[in-house]
């Protein structure tokens, strides 16, 4: 039997790559090199899917140069780097990796959420370019976490990790924000209180963004959101980027508007805006939230599980549209 042609657009792990090359005819990207739209097309004619990572664009220029796609599988929870609508449309399956990072994602968030709070990198950094000469009392003096408020606005799986590592290990008064209100029993296991975006602004200490991408969520943190923030609050954004408008932020930061912000994403990455890097008070880190080694091997492993499935049994793990496709299906009939 003929197997399958696939493209794997970007390095993975070489055990899962094998266990790719047991059921396809792959080829991959294990240079790791950076391929641009056209040569992106090029590489996908004949394949029946792709392994993608979130910096990879599928949209409908691309689907419809490449009529033999079934499936896109993502190596990430969000997917605003897949034209949906446009996948659908065409029968061409999305899927995504959620769960197998929720975690060491909602840890991270706190590892920023520290450095930024505590000025652990601005401090670092001082002391490496052997300015410290003197102890003094408010050097570095930072806020504190423990018993302060937090806000998330976002209460996704990885938001509700970040509200119970709060709750239960800071101590914190965690309210959130949602596009909709958690059941209730989730809210108590959450130990968290629904309020609205300018009330979550307003009282927090701290806000930690962890909501998806997409054109409604674009820019929600502007110059005017981060003026109603009190002055002595941080920002971290694990989310995406674009969800924060970085030159505002920048701006902010520098006018001393809020005390400190911590960004783990940036929109246009991987450029990151010249205005934050000449800011002292921020810490800016490149889109690690996720990557610890176990966490990225999963990630890897369920994109690889869901070519598998979905090419070899009709069965993919984690489907973004199946409903969209399972409708055109029938249609067809
Ligand atoms: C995700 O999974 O969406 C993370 O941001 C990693 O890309």
């Amino acid at each position: 039997m003929t197997k399958d042609k696939i493209l794997v657009a970007r390095a993975i792990f070489p055990d899962i790559l094998e266990r790719l090359v047991e059921h396809f005819d792959v080829e991959s990207n294990q240079d790791d090199a950076v391929w641009n739209k056209a040569h992106l097309i090029e590489k996908l004619q004949g394949k029946a899917g792709v392994f993608t990572t979130g910096g990879d664009q599928i949209d409908a220029e691309v689907l419809d140069a490449c009529p033999d796609l079934r499936i896109c599988a993502n190596m990430a929870v969000g997917y605003n780097n897949f034209d949906i609508d446009a996948m659908s449309a065409r029968g061409v399956l999305a899927t995504n990796a959620p769960d197998v990072l929720t975690e060491t994602t909602a840890d991270f968030g706190f590892a920023l959420l520290m450095a930024t709070a505590r000025r652990v990198a601005e401090s670092e950094h001082y002391l490496r370019a052997g300015r410290w000469s003197r102890w003094a009392v408010d050097m570095f003096a930072g806020a504190d976490i423990h018993g302060s408020t937090l806000g998330i606005i976002g209460m996704g799986r990885i938001g509700q990790g970040i509200a119970k590592r709060g709750a239960l290990g800071f101590g914190m008064r965690v309210v959130y924000h949602n596009r909709s209100r958690l059941a209730a029993a989730l809210e108590a296991e959450c130990r968290a209180t629904f309020v609205g975006k300018d009330e979550l602004l307003a009282t927090a200490d701290h806000v930690m963004l962890v909501v998806p991408y997409s054109p409604a969520t674009h820019h929600l943190i502007g110059a005017s959101e981060i003026a109603s923030m009190k002055p002595t609050a941080t920002l971290v954004n694990i989310a995406r980027g674009g969800i924060v408008d970085d030159a505002a932020l920048a701006e902010a930061l520098k006018a001393g508007r809020i005390a400190a912000a911590g960004l783990d994403v940036f929109e246009g990455e991987p450029k990151v805006h010249p205005a934050l890097l000449d800011v002292p008070n921020v810490v800016l880190t490149p889109h690690i939230a996720s990557a610890s080694v176990p966490t990225r091997r999963a990630m890897v492993g369920l994109a690889a599980d869901n070519l598998i499935g979905f090419l070899t049994r009709d069965a993919p793990l984690t489907p973004i549209n199946l409903d969209a496709i399972g409708a055109r299906r029938r249609a067809a009939r």
